[in-house]
C-alpha cells in the first residue's frame, strides 16, 4: 500500500551557536498517513511540528531517516505538483493584490495565463476573499492573509495539502468556513495534514492525530480509539461498587446488550499527556535549582 505520507525514523538536529552542541527538533519520528484522511499534527510550541512539515516538503534535510510523499522521495521535483503548502508565517509580496498573488503562484506552476486567472478567481471565492481580491496584500488582516495563503496552497489542485495552522488568526465564523472547506477537500479525495493548537476544531475535523513533544511521538492513532477512556465506562445505574458494575457490564454483554463507552475530549487527552510531562519537567528544574 502506498501512503500519502511516510516518515521513516526521522531525526533533525539544528546546530546551536555553542560549539559542538545541537538542538534535536525531531527525534526518531515515524508516521504513516493514508490517502484521503485529515491528519492532525499536535504538540506544544517548539515540539517539532513545523520542522517535520519542512522536512516533508524537502525544505530541510533530515539528519537521519527519510520522508516519502505518495511513495516517492520528497526531493523528487515531480512531487512539487502533488503538494500544496500553507506556511506557518507566510511572507507575501505586499504590493500585489490577492488575485495577482494567486495568479503569480499559478504561473510559477506553469499554468497558462487564462487558466491561472480562472483558478485564482475561483479559489479566492472559495476562501471567502472575493470582495478583497483586488486589494493589496499589504492591507490584509491576519485572517485575510491566512485565507489568501490557503488559496495559494490550492493552486494546481494538489492531492496532498500540508497546512501549518490554517485557522490561526481567523475569526470564529471564518474558522467554521475554513473547516468546512477542509472537509470538502477530503470529500474530493484529497489528503490533508494540518497543525493546529485549536483542539476542539482538530477534534471535529481530523480522522487521526499525532501528538509530539520535544520532537518525539507521544501518542498516535484514530481519534475514535485515542479518545475512548477505558476507565470511564458509564452506565446510568447508581449505587453499585466497582465489582458489581463490572458484573453489570459483563451481564449486559452476555445478554447481547450494548455498553456505550464514554469518550474523553481531545483537549483532555492532550492536557493529560503534555500537562503531566511539563509538570514533571518543572519539578525537576526546581529540584536541580535548589
Ligand atoms: N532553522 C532553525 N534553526 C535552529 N533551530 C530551529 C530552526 N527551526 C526550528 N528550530 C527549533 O526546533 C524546535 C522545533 O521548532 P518547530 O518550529 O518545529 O516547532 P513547532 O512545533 O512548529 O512550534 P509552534 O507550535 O510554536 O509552531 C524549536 O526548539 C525551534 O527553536
Ligand atoms: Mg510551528
Amino acid at each position: 500500500m502506498t501512503y500519502a505520507i511516510e516518515i521513516e525514523s526521522v531525526t533533525k538536529d539544528f546546530p546551536l551557536p555553542v560549539r559542538g552542541r545541537k538542538l534535536r527538533a525531531v527525534d526518531s519520528l515515524s508516521l504513516q498517513v493514508e490517502s484521503n484522511v485529515i491528519y492532525g499534527l499536535l504538540g506544544p510550541n517548539g515540539s517539532g511540528k513545523s520542522t517535520t512539515i519542512k522536512l516533508l516538503l524537502g525544505l530541510l534535510k533530515t539528519t537521519e531517516g527519510r520522508c516519502l510523499i505518495n511513495g516517492k522521495s520528497v526531493y523528487e521535483p515531480s512531487i512539487r505538483n502533488e503538494v500544496g503548502y500553507l506556511p506557518e508565517a507566510p511572507y507575501y509580496y505586499r504590493f500585489l493584490t490577492g488575485i495577482e498573488l494567486v495568479v503569480y503562484f499559478a504561473r510559477l506552476q506553469g499554468i497558462k495565463k487564462r487558466e491561472a486567472l480562472a483558478q485564482a478567481e475561483n479559489l479566492l471565492f472559495r476562501v471567502g476573499l472575493e470582495d478583497a481580491k483586488d486589494n493589496r496584500i499589504g492591507t490584509y488582516s491576519k485572517g485575510m492573509l491566512q485565507r489568501v495563503g490557503l488559496a495559494q496552497a490550492l493552486v494546481g489542485d494538489p492531492s496532498l495539502l500540508i497546512l501549518d495552522e490554517p485557522i490561526a488568526g481567523v475569526d470564529p465564523i471564518g474558522a467554521v468556513d475554513i473547516a468546512s472547506l477542509i472537509r470538502e477537500l477530503k470529500e474530493q479525495g484529497k489528503t490533508i495534514l494540518l497543525c493546529s493548537h485549536l483542539l476542539s476544531q482538530v477534534e471535529a475535523l481530523c480522522d487521526r492525530v499525532a501528538i509530539l513533544e520535544s520532537g518525539r511521538l507521544l501518542a498516535e492513532g484514530p481519534l475514535d480509539k485515542l479518545l475512548v477512556s477505558e476507565e470511564e465506562k458509564t452506565l446510568s445505574i447508581k449505587n453499585l461498587d466497582t465489582e458489581d458494575r463490572e458484573r453489570m457490564v459483563k451481564t449486559a454483554i452476555s445478554l447481547g446488550g450494548q455498553v456505550s463507552v464514554s469518550r474523553i475530549s481531545l483537549e483532555t487527552l492532550y492536557l493529560q499527556l503534555i500537562g503531566e510531562k511539563q509538570r514533571k519537567a518543572k519539578l525537576e528544574r526546581e529540584d536541580s535549582d535548589q
